[in-house]
């Protein structure tokens, strides 16, 4: 399943895969920020209707299940970005954790989208938690959690994270080739950033459009690469 984009639900597949037998595990959960409900969703039409295309941000696993299966896999650090609702969940899973350091991070979005700003502040700042097994490496020196990176202009995902920024949390926490799992890849944005830098990959998503997407990315990269 190495350097391969898996069309697949991650907990069919994660069960598969050994203890402590990766490097780095970087992932952006569904956010489960637009409820199902008709009515709930009237409310936030218009303001989180982009982010509903094609059931990116529908919640598909039990929170504490994946939780566990990423726990058991990791041999280093954990990133895993999620909604507002899930931070708490996340962060205390692993802080309860003797084995792990963990902290609060975020996403700044230094150009976020002018919507509502007449009525309230901008939405320009995504949650990250990072999880670290004591003792495995980290390669930054007093760098602020706080990461300040642009949204890019690619529309192949609704919730898209910006190449740049996974590309510095993937040099943050591993070394050339290490393997990267991102078990809910989207886009593949994960995948082409452990290619970009001479890592490996494992990445699983369940929508066999965006899988495709993903591929196609990885494809492209290839061409330009060699
Ligand atoms: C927040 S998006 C990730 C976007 C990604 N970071 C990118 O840059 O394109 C979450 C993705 O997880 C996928 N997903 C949801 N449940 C999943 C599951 N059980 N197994 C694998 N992928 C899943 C969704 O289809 C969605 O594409």
């Amino acid at each position: 399943m190495l350097n391969k984009i898996i069309n697949a639900d991650c907990m069919d597949v994660l069960p598969n895969i050994a203890d402590k037998s990766v490097d780095l595990v970087l992932t952006d959960i569904p956010y489960g920020a637009v409820t199902q409900n008709g009515s709930e969703r009237a409310k936030y039409d218009g303001q989180l209707r982009k982010i509903d295309k094609s059931g990116a941000d529908v919640v598909t696993f039990e929170l504490l299940d994946f939780l566990k299966q990423v726990e058991r896999i990791a041999a280093g650090s954990i990133y895993i970005f999620c909604g507002i609702e899930q931070v708490s969940t996340v962060f205390e899973y692993f802080n309860k954790s003797k084995d792990f350091m963990v902290r609060q991070c975020a996403w700044k979005k230094t150009n976020p989208a002018p919507s509502n700003g007449q009525h309230m502040w901008l939405s320009s700042m995504e949650n990250c938690i990072f999880a670290k097994r004591r003792k495995t490496k980290f390669n930054q020196l007093c760098k602020s959690a706080v990461w300040d990176y642009p949204t890019g202009r690619s529309k192949i995902h609704p919730t898209e994270k910006p190449l740049e920024l996974i590309k510095y949390l993937v040099q943050s926490s591993t070394e050339a080739g290490d393997t990267v799992l991102d078990p809910c890849v989207g886009s593949g944005t994960t995948a082409v950033a452990a290619k970009v830098l001479g890592r490996n990959y494992i990445a699983i998503e369940i929508n066999e459009g965006y899988a495709a997407a993903a591929k196609n990315r990885i494809e492209q990269l290839s061409l330009t690469l060699f």
